[in-house]
């Protein structure tokens, strides 16, 4: 069933666990997702960010989500992830997914708390949440810049969410998009000092190639959001790949097949992790 990300989160939050958020970028990704999701009676969030939809347009993929979520046997959120432009996310609302994030961090502070508060405003109207983010998360997205990490600071964070009132709030300590060059060395006592102050869940972006004792610790200190996006792409590749060398793909539905289980695998592994198995009841 398609729900709103608030509600999801708040469970979560009180439940102390986190939902994965899974990035997709096609309907075997999204499938796969989804049979993981009813297998493990897990809640989750199907996500694109504004930068793959050059991929993915809007105008069909985000129907397809929408349409998968509202026949999902588990509650699901559909969420635009790293929304930068104001069209773009009132197309997606437009749509009617439940939750946009607006991705302000690269900016000055002031401008990144003026624009969220437009898009707070804007997505209340469609009863949808909102997610921004504080600080830098390192990478990009798609991989295409390569921003610098920047650590968010406890009480810009604080100030930042007084000022916007947004329902989940991504913050960096030391995770990065896409694969790591180094293992991440998160900045637990961070976490610890924003989720002391910010009472709304928090996100963590930047999901592929974290350890599970660390996405685990995350959960346990306040992360109620979880972003993986590289690992879907990465594991649905590997499948193909090691589908065609094994002959194991004969024609296009073989491929298909191979593409689902790939998200699939991946997906009812973070959910394990994340410990929101059997907590599809809202
Ligand atoms: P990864 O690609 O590192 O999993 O990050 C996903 C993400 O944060 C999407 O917003």
């Amino acid at each position: 069933m398609l729900v709103n990300m608030k509600d999801l989160l708040k469970k979560a939050q009180e439940g102390s666990y986190a939902v994965g958020s899974f990035s997709i970028a096609n309907m075997e990704m999204i499938l796969g997702v989804i049979k993981a999701a009813e297998e493990m009676k897990s809640p989750i969030i199907l996500q694109i960010a504004e930068v793959r939809l050059n991929h993915s347009p809007l105008k069909i993929i985000g129907p397809t989500m929408l349409a998968a979520a509202k026949n999902a046997a588990v509650p699901v959120a559909v969420h635009l992830d790293h929304g930068t432009t104001l069209g773009c996310i009132k197309e997606a609302l437009e749509l009617g997914f439940t939750s946009v994030m607006f991705d302000g961090s690269h900016l000055p502070f002031e401008e990144n708390v003026k624009i969220t508060k437009e898009v707070v405003a804007l997505a209340k109207k469609y009863g949808a949440a909102t997610e921004a983010e504080i600080g830098c998360v390192g990478g990009s997205e798609d991989g295409s810049v390569d921003i610098a990490m920047r650590c968010t600071s406890p009480s810009q964070a604080k100030e930042f969410y007084e000022k916007t009132g947004v329902d989940a709030l991504a913050i960096a300590i030391g995770n990065a998009h896409g694969f790591y060059k180094d293992a991440p060395e998160l900045r637990f006592d961070i976490l610890e000092a924003v989720a002391d102050t910010v009472p709304v869940p928090l996100v963590l972006h930047g999901g592929t190639g974290i350890e599970p004792e660390d996405f685990i610790k995350c959960h346990q200190k306040g992360i109620r959001k979880i972003n993986i996006a590289t690992a879907t792409f990465a594991s649905c590749e590997g499948k193909v790949r090691e589908g065609y060398e094994k002959g194991e793909i004969k024609g296009y539905y073989d491929l298909h097949q191979k593409e689902i289980s790939g998200a699939y695998e991946n997906a009812k592994k973070h959910i394990e992790i994340f410990w929101s198995q059997n907590k599809a009841n809202l």
